[in-house]
């Protein structure tokens, strides 16, 4: 059966995607599986079961959004790569319109733009641009948004409002993210632009309001009602007077001269402004006169985007060098001859993995070309042949652990090559930086330096020894005076609390991230379940899936883990989960009643609806049927509504939720056993 399959590999592939660091197929192709799975199941509805990774939009899963058709197109822009070009076309622009013209220029956020919905001042609907006509309904993750504004302001608001923007990581927050990343060795981002991406297409808002995105709008599309508007600088007042975020860089020339001396400047300026642009805009400021110039088939003429040229330098690649890390995947990366570039000066670049320093084939010597990607995360594009010295020999991926001379290993079909062995000591200082590090028991004054520092002086074996640190033993070091000893001899006891979630988390058990770690102590309350449980009750948890399950098991199942936790528990480290919430004395009164959940609430996520659904005995479906007691419909509610109108089944509203939770239904409301 193709359909169960299917479901399998989504949540297999789901699970290498969310939680661990290693895909295994490309968005294109889990694409294609999710795509393959609907079709089937539209073709044999009966097919369909309730947890479909089709029919799970809050869970994770990275299926495709709903469509959503642009009642005016989001069109594209024309690019001048150079400054004459740019000239050129002010000229043109010119010389067909008589009258006296004014440019505003803007600079080009490298983001991804978004269409933003207001019907009579409050937001319902936000939509990625697609290919222009049709893009996807990202309503819930654009709310995460902090200055998008959720309400216009002003009295008089109207009645319809498409607002155009680009939505982007500022720099300080793709800093973090990725710092996030790295310490969790998951996946890095390339640049603040597909980390923004990234996180606008997550089914899971909570994951993009982690994110930290911004915004700045720029352009009207739908409108009904409000002022006359007659130039685009009126415009972006009224937006701001709305409450949007507008760039504070925009400007407005009378003549091309003063548009191309703004180019000049912003290009200089680009690394000082805290987010990425790769250009600057220039719109004609007249709307009559943007009538008069029209639109060719795929972008405006009256605008025109300067794009910046790429930042690259050259330098000598001085050595190629391999990391060793926590799980012991040996990276490759280049040793360089610092180099300015890109706003920031560059010594380091990864190479990633030996395959791509094979295809670059770049070897100690070379002279190279170096390349911000996405202007953050420096790359060595490639050799400079022709400067190549001759006799250079081809640089040779070890064969060994450059710590401890251990064979790497290469398993068949992985990109990645691994030191195997257990107490090889950078694993050991990067497994216990990481059991300390933030994302973990979070413990002050424990960084990297002073892991590496307690290792090599023979206190540390694994992070169950932490917990024996005492200040005496801490103060023969070098660097380590009363103060500083009591202080973390202070903190780590105080870490000693942070609960089961921290400690799974810590102990880096491949594939099981901060969700999973949640689910688990959520679900299953304690280390000791944990460990008891089969492989087969770890994956029915929610959150945890197949893939998740194994890796625990076999991380249970590895005598190397036996002493870590033997130490955790007997320095009397939390091993609890969360209380459970204590729900016997809340009053059924929804016992025997369904619910359909349909848009998105501004109180409540899906999960915590259903909570309280569930906790007053009621259940929670997903397909609107004749038996069903309410559907609550929050905003841009999907096909459910119309399927509950056409049955007659009650639809409340997000007050009208409420006011059932806190009263319970009217007694002759549904009756459950009809
Ligand atoms: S105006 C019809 N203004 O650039 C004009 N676009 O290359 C619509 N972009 O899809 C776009 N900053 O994602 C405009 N200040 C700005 C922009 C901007 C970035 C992006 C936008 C658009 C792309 C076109």
């Amino acid at each position: 059966m193709r359909a169960p399959e299917l479901r399998e590999q989504i949540q297999h592939h789901t699970d290498l995607y969310y939680l661990a660091d290693e895909p295994e197929i490309s968005d294109a192709e889990f694409d294609e599986l999710v795509q393959e799975l609907r079709t089937i199941e539209a073709r044999w509805p009966d097919l369909l079961t309730p947890d479909s990774p089709t029919q799970r939009p809050g869970g994770g899963v990275a299926s495709t959004f709903a469509p959503v058709t642009h009642v005016v197109p989001m069109l594209s822009l024309d690019n001048a790569f150079s400054l004459e070009d740019l000239v050129a076309w002010g000229v043109r622009v010119e010389r067909i319109i008589s009258d006296p013209m004014r440019f505003v220029t803007e600079p080009k956020m490298d983001g991804l733009a978004i269409s933003l919905l207001y019907e009579n001042g409050r937001l319902v609907r936000g939509a990625t641009r697609g290919d222009g006509v049709t893009g996807e309904d990202v309503t819930a993750n654009v709310r995460t948004i902090a200055s998008l504004p959720k309400r216009l302001q002003g009295a008089d608001p109207p009645a319809v409002l498409e607002v155009r923007g680009e939505v982007f990581m500022p720099l300080s927050s793709f800093k973090e993210l990725n710092r996030r990343q790295g310490e969790a060795e998951l996946r890095l981002f390339a640049n603040p632009r597909n980390a923004a991406a990234g996180s606008l297409r997550q089914k899971d808002a909570s994951i993009t309001a982690s994110r930290d995105l911004d915004l700045f709008c720029y352009q009207l599309g739908a409108k009904e009602g409000g002022p006359k508007l007659t130039t685009h600088e009126q415009t972006l007042q009224w937006l701001l007077d709305l409450g949007f975020p507008v760039n504070p860089e925009i400007r407005s020339f009378t003549d091309i001269g003063g548009v191309h001396d703004f180019c000049t400047r912003m290009l200089a300026q680009r690394h000082d402004l805290g987010y990425e642009i790769d250009g600057v805009v220039i719109k004609v400021d007249e709307l009559a006169q943007r009538d008069e110039l029209g639109f060719t088939s795929r972008a405006p003429r009256w605008a025109i985007a300067y794009k910046f040229p790429p930042e690259e330098k050259t330098t000598l690649l001085r050595g190629i060098f391999v990391s060793i890390g926590r799980t012991g995947r040996a990276t490759p990366f280049a040793q360089l001859e610092p180099v300015f570039v890109g706003g920031s000066t560059v010594g380091l670049a990864t190479l990633h993995n030996q395959d791509e320093v094979a295809r670059k084939d770049v070897r100690p010597g070379d002279t190279v070309i170096v390349r911000k990607a996405g202007d953050v995360i420096p790359e060595v594009v490639g050799p400079v042949l022709a400067k190549r010295p001759k006799g250079l020999r081809k640089w040779k991926f070890p064969t060994k652990c450059p710590i401890c001379g251990t064979p790497l290993v290469r398993p068949e079909g992985e990109a990645n090559t691994r030191c195997v062995n257990f107490s090889c000591p950078e694993k050991v200082v990067q497994r216990i930086n990481y059991f300390t590090g933030r994302a973990a028991m979070d413990i002050e004054g424990l960084g990297e330096e002073r892991v590496r520092q307690f290792v090599a002086a023979g206190l540390l074996e694994d992070a169950g020894d932490i917990f024996s640190l005492t200040v005496d033993a801490l103060l023969p070091l070098e660097r380590i005076g009363q103060k500083s000893a009591e202080n973390l001899v202070a903190g780590i006891e105080a870490s000693k609390s942070r609960g089961l979630a921290r400690v799974l988390i810590g102990l880096g058990i491949r594939h099981v991230g901060p969700s999973a770690a949640q689910a688990l102590a959520r679900e299953l309350g304690s280390m000791d379940a944990i460990e008891a449980a089969s492989e087969e009750e770890l994956a029915a948890v929610d959150g945890v899936g197949p893939v998740i399950a194994a890796s625990i098991v076999e991380w249970f199942a590895d005598a190397n883990n036996g002493p870590v936790l033997r130490k955790l528990r007997a320095a009397g480290v939390s091993l609890l989960g969360p209380p459970k919430a204590d729900t016997s004395d809340v009053e059924q009164t929804f016992a025997g009643l369904t619910f359909v959940l349909t848009g998105g609430l501004d109180g409540y996520t899906r999960d915590e609806a259903a909570a309280e659904i569930s906790a007053r005995g009621g259940k929670v479906t997903s397909s609107v049927a004749k038996k069903t007691g309410y559907v609550v419909a929050g905003a841009s509610p999907g096909s459910k509504l119309a399927k509950a109108e056409q049955l007659g089944v009650t639809i409340l509203d997000e007050a009208g939720f409420v006011d059932l939770l806190e009263h319970g239904p009217p007694f002759d409301d549904p009756d459950p056993d009809e």
